[in-house]
């Protein structure tokens, strides 16, 4: 059998039925977690509905992250299951635009931020008292490579990430007398459907093949490889156990050493 680092600790996860939530959920439900996550995507949702865990160790529901009242209503379901949780896992994020900053128009901008910073405000606000009360726990938030560097072509989205890294040092500040933790994570290019939406936009901006692009996006690395969704899932699940209770306030890059370009 698996080690259980996670045996009964309840996690929730934003935005976790597909890409690197639902392989961070998939890893900390094999090491015994207890899932709830919210998706947008009635698809994705309905799929984790076959799931053989589902309604004993996984929970979803459909919420959009970056709608208040949908969060409350998300967090007063889970409430009606449990008054503590061990983890929260702020994941939602999304691309954005990808064009030079005097194409970009305020709406594109402002629905980044919102999805991509507002969110979390959201999600760990109504989370704290329910760590508080579990007396210890952990918060983590997605950034991403685009937090420690510039991403040209890519200005809302870079700004979103830069201020998940001065949430998470704040919170971590804030949290720490309540042995509440709080780190980031840096993904760098992962293999999976968002890179392929992100190249074709960059090619067509630029007007150059995706091959191109894509060469270009591996190589930032030094390690010269793709990062995968369950390379993000294992650092959660590490960050959420025991192992771990002593880290707190870090912004930790998963990117095959591609942040050594900063
Ligand atoms: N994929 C990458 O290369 C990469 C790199 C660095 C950082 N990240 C970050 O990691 C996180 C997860 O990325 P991903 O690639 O798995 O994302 P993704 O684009 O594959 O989307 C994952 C899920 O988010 C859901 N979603 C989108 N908007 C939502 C909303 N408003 N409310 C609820 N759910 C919503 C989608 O339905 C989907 O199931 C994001 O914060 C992202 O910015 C990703």
């Amino acid at each position: 059998m698996t080690e259980q680092p996670l045996k009964n600790k309840k996690i929730i996860i934003s935005a976790g039925a597909s890409g690197i939530g639902l392989a961070t959920s998939k890893i900390c439900l094999s090491k015994g977690a207890i899932i709830y996550l919210c998706d947008i995507n009635e698809k994705f949702l309905n799929k984790l509905k076959k799931h053989p865990l589902f309604k004993k160790r996984l929970f979803v529901y459909e919420c959009d992250a970056s709608n208040e009242y949908e969060v409350i209503n998300f967090y007063d379901q889970i409430k009606k299951k449990t008054k503590k949780i061990d983890a929260l896992i702020n994941n939602v994020g999304i691309a954005g635009p990808t064009k030079t900053m005097e194409k970009i128009d305020s709406e594109e901008w402002e629905s980044t931020l919102k999805t991509n910073v507002t969110s979390h405000f959201y999600f760990t606000k109504l989370a704290i008292p329910m760590l508080k009360k579990n007396k210890r726990g952990s918060i983590i938030n997605l950034s991403s490579g685009a937090g420690i560097m510039g991403f040209p072509l890519r200005s809302p989205y870079a700004a979103s990430k830069w201020a998940i890294i001065g949430m998470t040092k704040t919170l971590a500040m804030e949290l720490g007398k309540f042995k509440i933790r709080v780190n980031a994570i840096c993904p760098g290019t992962i293999k999976g459907d968002r890179m392929v939406r992100v190249i074709r936009d960059k090619a067509k901006f630029l007007n150059i093949s995706k091959k191109k692009i894509e060469k270009e996006f591996v190589s930032m690395a030094s390690m010269n490889s793709w990062i995968y969704e369950e390379d993000i899932g294992k650092t959660c699940s590490f960050l959420i156990s025991n192992d771990a209770e002593r880290i707190s306030g870090q912004t930790i890059a998963v990117d095959g050493n591609a942040t050594r370009l900063d």
